[in-house]
């Protein structure tokens, strides 16, 4: 299979066409068979459950090429999971935890062409997603459903790679309690992005949401969990009901405790400790780890030790170790990489 001429390793993170996207539709209580197509639109009727009372979640993971030119996907079947979960929360039907990976499968297959060589410092994003699909008008979920999977190759997800990023503490908020901060519900992000607006206007990479409750206690960030190293070198990582189950956090607590013999905790985290971590990183499949130089404080200032030119040497560690097994240059855990071909 001959590579798109592309300009792999100077790629953003944005959305680029590729061939081919999976779709299934469900109706009269059952999911269709499903299939790719070369269609990239969606037509929806005008009254469409998506369009008018947000009922969409989505999913994000990528595929790798590892160093012995395999293509392969990092643990999807906590995304096909959590897709369920989420789908729960917004009263939409669970696309079949087995059909999402065979879907997954399926399209990074048919967009092998798309998929970055080793070592571009590029990866396939893919992307699958469902939305209430049928005219509804009265507040209640729809009957009918579309779930689709596409890709695109991304670089980057923070301009200036993995680079140091500056954020600010946030004074909107992105989940209540027993809200639906846990899942991944689009209209998660539809309430982040006036925020995230404001925050770019004014200079900084990202915002750093606190506990709604109490804003005592760090949150995460629009689209990354947090990860914090201690002076005596613990992985910290703020547990809450109401962030986001990062995957690749998830992953990172288990890389730091088993192949870097460090010790880890999930805990709450008040923001009046931040100061006295050594290293700060936000954790994601699209962040992978991106360092945090600097996190302000309605004017005052958190520099890690760190600093803002490279990546604290822990962070390093385990961004290494992560990315080695996704590259499949560090064994993985049994059961983490999912082959393609
Ligand atoms: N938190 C939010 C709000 C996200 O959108 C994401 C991205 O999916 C994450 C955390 C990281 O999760 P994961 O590591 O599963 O990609
Ligand atoms: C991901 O990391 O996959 C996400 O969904 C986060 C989003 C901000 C791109």
């Amino acid at each position: 299979m001959e590579k798109k001429n592309i300009d792999w390793s100077n790629l953003g993170f944005s959305y680029m066409e590729t061939d081919k996207r999976y779709v299934s539709n469900y109706k009269d209580g059952a999911w269709d068979e499903g299939t790719l197509t070369t269609d990239a639109n969606v037509v929806l009727n005008e009254c469409a459950c998506v369009f008018q009372y947000a009922q969409t979640c989505f999913e994000g993971l990528k595929a790798y090429t590892t160093e012995d030119g395999h293509i392969v996907t990092f643990r999807p079947d906590l995304n096909a999971q959590r897709m369920a979960t989420t789908a729960e929360r917004l009263k939409m039907p669970v696309f079949p935890e087995d059909r999402f990976v065979d879907a997954v499968h399926k399209v990074v297959e048919a967009n092998a062409a798309y998929v970055p060589p080793y070592g571009s410092g590029a990866t396939l994003y893919i992307r699958p997603y469902m939305f209430g699909s049928n005219p509804v008008i009265g507040v209640k979920p729809a009957d009918e459903y579309q779930f689709r999977v596409f890709t695109t190759p991304v670089g980057p997800y923070f301009k200036g790679g993995v680079k140091p990023i500056t954020i600010r503490v946030c004074d909107y908020d992105r989940a209540a309690p027993h809200g639906t901060g846990h899942v991944k519900a689009g209209l998660n992000y539809a309430m982040s992005l006036y925020a995230i607006v404001d925050a770019h206007e004014k200079g900084y990479d990202e915002n750093m949401y606190l506990d709604s409750a109490t804003r005592t206690k760090v949150e995460e960030t629009g689209g990354a969990n947090f990860l914090f190293v201690t002076k005596d070198n613990t992985v910290v990582t703020p547990k809450s009901p109401t962030i986001l189950p990062s995957i690749t956090r998830r992953s990172l607590l288990y890389v730091a405790e088993h192949y870097l013999g460090l010790k880890t905790e999930e805990r709450e985290v008040y923001m009046d400790e931040v100061k006295d971590f050594a290293e700060c990183g936000l954790c994601g499949t699209a962040a992978v780890i991106s360092p945090v130089g600097k996190i302000v404080d309605h004017g005052k200032e958190i520099c890690f030790p760190s600093g803002m030119e490279k990546m604290g040497p822990t962070i390093q560690k385990l961004y290494d170790t992560l990315t080695g097994i996704q590259m499949g240059h560090i064994e993985a855990p049994e059961g983490w990489i999912h082959r393609i071909c």
